[in-house]
């Protein structure tokens, strides 16, 4: 008998935080080097910015590396809004990009957010204390896992569109009925035949990209070809090992790109983690280390920390190693990228959560899984002196030495802090990013772009 086994070649780059840790700029790096970039859970809630020759491109849907030209694909595990796949499409047309079959493939399994499921998650008090983006994701994923939703094979045959809208149609509606009573505010409830009209203009837009994505990346990874899993969101988002009920409802964990991808876990050869120097969180839920309010504010201003999605102001708070230990465990890293480090400069002392004192008095490192203890969980700090600003031009010059250097061209302080996070989490740091822009990033000498698959 001959085994077929297919074997490595398989990234996956995952938020090891709470999202936005700039996973959009890592998988557009690391996409030069591979020859498929898979997006394998979450939907329009991701929001990635990437930044190419000063032009900004923002995704919700869309794998970051479709700006690489390389082939790229919308996975089973996608909740896929048809409205944001055909503007982010036509935006990139009119940026000059035009994506065709060849570049984007939709697997036929996706399930299709419809305008239901963006009435219901906007409409559940629930929802708005945990605050959803308002993309409709749980509700999407509620039919999925009821197996009452729609899926892509469904939605670009014509026939079964109208068949199977008009059923879901009627039984949302039903319920919508009572989520106006139960809510005491109306509903807009979506009128079912104007639905199918407009979703029939974008499943003709969208058809031509329907494929077979999980056997696909199957085929090209046993002829050596290499595959990045592009996550969304972050590790503690994950419905299951993230801050519950703040979470949400997919699996951006690394396991999460063999359900939502379709691939066997030997597929998968390196796990690479995402982190920003501090914390962000969209939302609510447990931050334990968010700043006061005036350290806060003057991060949001200098990192920019709005939602992509939302224009949400993001709550930031220290890097968090307690956190990203728990990220370790999950994910288990083979490295982790650092960004946004330049927006700490000035600070005069930073810190880093090494540990946190608990109710009962006790004292631990890793992030309790009871989310009550992490509500009231005081972090104890490491502090270590901060480094001076530098500006554009310093970071310019720190990046050029950085080339023979490594990340040694960090200023000393930048890369103790570099160092003491590497120590805490046990995972040697690959990258550090000091600005949006592809070629605003270290390389540590010894893990370079090249390191194994790469
Ligand atoms: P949902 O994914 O829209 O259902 O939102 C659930 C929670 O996840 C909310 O707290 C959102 O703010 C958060 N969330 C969802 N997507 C992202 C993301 O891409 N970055 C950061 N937070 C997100």
């Amino acid at each position: 008998m001959k085994t077929v086994r297919v074997l490595g070649n398989g990234v996956v780059i995952v938020g090891a935080q709470f999202g936005d840790e700039g996973k959009g700029k890592i998988v557009d790096v690391l996409a030069e080097k591979v020859d498929i970039i898979a997006r394998y859970q979450g939907g329009a809630n991701a929001g990635h910015t990437i930044v190419v020759d000063g032009k900004t491109f923002k995704f919700r849907l869309m794998p970051s590396g479709l700006i690489r030209s390389k082939r790229s694909l919308i996975c089973a595990g996608v909740v896929m809004d048809p409205k944001v796949a055909v503007t982010e499409l036509e935006g990139l047309f009119n940026g000059g990009i035009s994506i065709g079959p060849s570049l984007l493939g939709i697997d036929l399994r996706a399930h299709v957010v419809l305008p239901w499921h963006k009435v219901i998650d906007a409409a559940r008090q629930a929802n708005k204390e945990i605050g959803t983006t308002g993309n409709g994701i749980g509700p999407a994923y509620e039919d999925s896992a009821s197996r009452t939703g729609l899926r892509f094979i469904e939605f670009v045959d014509q026939s079964k569109l109208e068949r199977r809208v008009r059923e879901i149609g009627t039984s949302k509606n039903h319920a919508l009925k009572s989520l106006v009573a139960s809510g005491g505010t109306p509903v807009p409830i979506p009128e079912t035949e104007s639905v199918i009209l407009e979703y029939s203009v974008l499943a003709r837009k969208l058809k031509p990209f329907l494929c077979d994505a999980s056997a696909e990346i199957n085929q090209s990874l046993l002829e050596g070809k290499k595959v990045l899993f592009e996550g969304a969101q972050g590790t503690h988002l994950d419905e299951s090992f993230g801050t519950y009920p703040f979470v949400t409802s997919s699996h951006p964990i690394a396991g999460g790109a063999c359900i939502g991808a379709g691939v066997a876990p030997h597929s998968i050869t390196q796990v690479h983690g995402v982190a920003k120097a501090y914390t962000t969180r969209v939302g609510g839920g447990p931050l334990p280390t968010e700043f006061e309010e005036e350290m806060g504010e003057t991060i949001v201003k200098k990192g920019h920390e709005f939602g992509t999605v939302t224009g949400r102001k993001r709550r930031v708070g220290w890097f968090d190693a307690c956190m990203l230990r728990r990220s370790q465990q999950l994910n288990g890293f083979d490295c982790l990228h650092i960004t946004k480090i330049d927006v700490l400069e000035g600070i005069k002392t930073l810190k880093i959560a090494i540990g946190y004192k608990i109710e009962d008095g006790s004292t631990t490192q890793l992030m309790p899984a009871d989310i009550s203890l992490l509500h009231n969980a005081v972090p104890v700090y490491f502090e270590t002196p901060g480094f001076e600003e530098l500006g554009e031009e310093g970071w310019a010059k720190i990046v050029s030495q950085a080339i023979s250097s490594g990340l040694d061209a960090l200023p000393k302080h930048a890369l103790n802090f570099i160092r003491k996070i590497e120590d805490e989490v046990g995972v040697q740091v690959a990258s550090v990013s000091v600005g949006p822009q592809r070629h605003q990033i270290l390389w540590a000498k010894n893990f370079s772009v090249n390191y194994k698959l790469l």
